[in-house]
Order: structure tokens, then C-alpha cells, then sequence
């Protein structure tokens, strides 16, 4: 298993340039399963978990071609996606796909409204937390789905077609708001989701599916309203910034001392993250492109507590955490979405934090100094947070298993050392 390798100290500066949001793409990927066209997806990050759905999605019938582009300058850009479910020849998502990754849940919804069937292994991914998929089963049998659990899958059938339906979400889930929506734009009649999710990735979601000739009203509320029509045609839309990397990137440049430009990056999504870095002595000011990060005082512990869109993002709340453990003082940090997502915290005091969990709430004390050590990467988020305190300790850090990282980070090594990190990545043979 690869390892990466920080030595800590170097104030970071320069540029970085933010990806396509992981967590847009993926739903974007599978709303190419409710059309027999062509949908064509700018701005796709190269990451394990979109080959992961690029695999579960071939597996179904759906065709994918990646499109290398490069500029005037023979710069490489962002990769181009091509889907096209012509056919949809199976309609089992398996184990080995799935449990790789728990966005994998969002073909059941597409494979109701397309063929009327599906069996989908129940999902796995990060281990934060029991993470049920009960709000996507309710609404979807709330549209007509008959559902079982059998031996570990999900199966599901419509009798004739999915019907619109009025659904209140106990929770406003991103997962369970998308593949409902995904479900009702092909579903007969008219679909209610209330207390629906917002986050930016939803909104683009909705943008999409819009332009493949979907009826949408409420995007961006927590109230949706989807008129359900017999098809949709293809379309081509470019993917969101990534919220979290650009996010990952500011506490980066912030545990360091640092001033960076992040590329690309769109300040509207960031709001509570940009203001929690104000409050804690950054300088944040928007540029023409981007975010401009500038810490130029010791940090100020402040309370960071993780909620729904527009709240703080909890795929942010290990890296901030990582930030708060060498602030002056001490910050409460509290996590509101998921269950057991303080995995991160062990591992951070290896590195010399110090910080007690009660329930869902992690005191910080603010320390001199972290030291480097070994780790072990335990989520996505958590490896992240890891490689942030890795900047700021003295000596060497270590950090093992980090496949996790490469799920959601593109070229996160490269992209630091241009701003300065030393950081270099072992393969393992
Ligand atoms: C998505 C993001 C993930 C992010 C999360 C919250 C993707 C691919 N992943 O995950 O990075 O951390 O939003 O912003 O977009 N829940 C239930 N029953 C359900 C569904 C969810 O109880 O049927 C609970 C979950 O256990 C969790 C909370 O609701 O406690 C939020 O989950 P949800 O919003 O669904 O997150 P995901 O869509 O899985």
C-alpha cells in the first residue's frame, strides 16, 4: 500500500488549482443512466472513486469514454466524460463495486426509473458511522417501489412504472435527495421533496438534469417539485468546483503560516468555512479566479460546529480540527451529521495534539507544537486532516494506507509541493 511522506515546517505559497467536486460528478455520472443519448461531463476529477463509478456504471451497459483535452499551450485540462446508456443490460450493482464506495446506492433509483428493476448490494464505504439508506428505500417505495433485503441486496421492482408521490425527508440527505430526484424526472406525474437537501452538488445535479430536458422547480430550496416526463435526452454540463478540496487547501495554507491562491475555487460554497478562518486570524479575500488565503498571525481556537448545507461541511471537520490543534486556546468541535467521524483524533495525538471526545464533541487544546510520526489514514476526510497537521509538524510524517486519499484528492501530492509542501508518495511494489 502506497504511503505518503510529509516533512513538516514549510509555509505554503503559490498557486493551487481546485478539481472538479467529487461529490457532483458522481451523481452526474449516473444520471447518464436515465437516458438512451449521450451525456458528456466537463471537468471530472481523476479519482478512485469516479473509475469505481465508471466501473458499476459499465457493468450496467452504460458506455464511457474519457476524453483527454489539452490547450493552445499543450497544457493538459480537465478531463472530459462521455456516457451513454443506450441499454441497460443488467440490473444488478454488485458487491465488489459497491462496497467500494457508498455513492454506489444512487443507481437505484435510475435503474427504477429506467427498467423498473434493480438489485443493488447494500453500499459500504467510509466507516463513519452506521450511515443507514433507509430515507432512499422510504421515498422510493413512497413513488410505488416494491422493495426487499435479500442476502445483503436490495432488490427492488415497480409493478408498472414509478409514480410521482408527495415525500417529507426525515433528514434532508444529499445521497437520498439525488436519487429520489433522480427517480421522479422519469416518474409519472408530479413528485413533492420536502425537506430536501441543498447542498451545491444537489443544485448541480438539478442543473443538469434540467438540461436533459428534466421539469424542475424549487432548485436550491429545501422544497422540489419534479414533473415527471417519458424521456430524456443527452446533454453537456461541466461539474462544480470542489467545495471540500478547496476547503482541504485553505487549512493547509492556514496550519502553515502561508498565503495561496486557490484556483477555481468558489467562495459562495465556502461560506462557513472562509468565515471560520476569518475568526481564527486568516485573511480570506476573493481574487479574480479564486480565493486568496493569507495567514500571517499565530491561530485563534475557535468552535466549529458541522451542519447541512449551507453549515459548516462535515467533510471538512477533520481538517479544521487539524488546524484548531496548534491554535492558541481552545475550540469545541462539533460534529452534528455523522456518527463516530472523530476517527481522526487518535492519530492526531500521535502527532503531540491534544484533544479529548465526549459524545459528538471534541475539546482542543491548542499546543506549540505537533511532532511528526507514523499514521495510519482512516477515511477520506480524516487522511486529509493528516496530511494538514503533517505540514505544520516538526520532522517527519509518515502516513499509511492512503488509498482513502487518492478516493477524493486528485494529485494531492503534486499539487502541495508546487505550493511549497515537501511531501513525496511511496509505491509499494
Ligand atoms: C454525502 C457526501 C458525503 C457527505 C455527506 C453529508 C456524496 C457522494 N457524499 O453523503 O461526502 O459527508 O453527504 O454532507 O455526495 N442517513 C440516514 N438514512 C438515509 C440516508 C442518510 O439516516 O437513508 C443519515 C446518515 O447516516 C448521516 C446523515 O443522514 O448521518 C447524512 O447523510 P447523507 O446526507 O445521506 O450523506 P451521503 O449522501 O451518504
Amino acid at each position: 500500500m502506497d504511503k505518503i511522506r510529509v516533512i513538516g515546517g514549510r509555509k505554503l505559497s503559490g498557486n493551487v488549482t481546485i478539481s472538479g467536486a467529487k461529490n457532483a460528478a458522481l451523481p452526474l455520472m449516473v444520471a447518464s443512466m436515465l437516458t438512451a443519448d449521450r451525456l458528456v461531463l466537463e471537468n471530472v476529477p481523476d479519482l478512485a472513486d469516479i473509475k469505481t463509478m465508471g466501473d458499476l456504471l459499465t457493468t450496467h451497459g452504460c458506455k464511457i469514454d474519457s476524453l483527454e483535452k489539452k490547450n493552445s499551450l499543450n497544457q493538459t485540462l480537465p478531463k472530459e466524460l462521455s456516457l451513454q446508456a443506450d441499454r441497460i443490460d443488467n440490473a444488478t450493482a454488485g458487491y465488489d463495486l459497491v462496497s467500494r464506495m457508498r455513492a454506489s446506492i444512487l443507481v437505484l433509483g435510475p435503474l427504477l426509473a429506467r427498467i423498473g428493476s434493480a438489485r443493488v448490494s447494500l453500499p459500504g464505504g467510509c466507516a463513519i458511522g452506521t450511515r443507514p439508506i433507509d430515507i432512499h428505500l422510504s421515498g422510493l417505495s413512497q413513488m410505488g417501489a416494491e422493495i426487499s433485503l435479500v442476502d445483503g441486496y436490495i432488490e427492488a421492482s415497480v409493478p408498472t412504472k414509478l409514480r410521482g408521490a408527495n415525500i417529507s425527508l426525515p433528514f434532508p440527505s444529499v445521497g437520498a435527495t439525488e436519487n429520489l430526484m433522480m427517480a421522479a424526472v422519469l416518474a409519472s406525474g408530479e413528485t413533492r421533496i420536502k425537506n430536501a437537501a441543498r447542498e451545491p452538488e444537489v443544485v448541480d445535479l438539478s442543473k443538469c438534469l434540467l438540461k436533459m430536458g428534466a421539469n424542475i422547480s424549487g432548485i436550491g430550496s429545501d422544497d422540489l417539485i419534479i414533473e415527471g416526463k417519458n424521456i430524456l435526452h443527452g446533454a453537456r454540463h461541466q461539474v462544480i468546483p470542489d467545495r471540500i478540496e478547496a476547503g482541504t487547501y485553505a487549512m493547509a495554507a492556514a496550519i502553515t503560516g502561508g498565503s495561496i491562491n486557490i484556483v477555481g475555487a468558489d467562495s459562495d460554497h465556502l461560506e462557513l468555512p472562509l468565515e471560520m478562518l476569518i475568526r481564527s486570524g486568516v485573511t480570506v479575500s476573493n481574487t479574480q479566479d479564486g480565493i486568496n488565503i493569507a495567514a500571517t498571525r499565530p491561530i485563534e481556537a475557535t468552535d466549529i460546529s458541522t451542519n447541512i448545507y449551507p453549515g459548516f461541511p462535515t467533510d471538512l471537520q477533520a481538517q479544521a480540527m487539524a488546524l484548531m490543534t496548534i491554535a492558541k486556546g481552545t475550540s469545541a468541535v462539533t460534529e452534528s451529521i455523522f456518527e463516530n467521524r472523530f476517527m481522526h483524533v487518535p492519530e492526531l495525538a500521535r502527532l503531540g495534539a491534544n484533544i479529548s471526545v465526549k459524545g459528538g464533541v471534541a475539546v482542543v487544546r491548542g499546543v506549540e507544537q505537533l511532532k511528526g510520526a507514523r499514521l495510519m489514514a482512516t477515511d477520506l476526510r480524516a487522511s486529509s486532516s493528516l496530511v494538514i497537521a503533517g505540514l505544520a509538524a516538526e520532522g517527519e510524517t509518515v502516513i499509511d494506507r492512503v488509498y482513502h486519499i487518492d478516493r477524493g484528492y486528485e494529485r494531492i501530492e503534486e499539487k502541495l509541493s508546487k505550493i511549497g509542501a515537501y511531501i513525496t508518495r511511496e509505491t509499494a511494489s
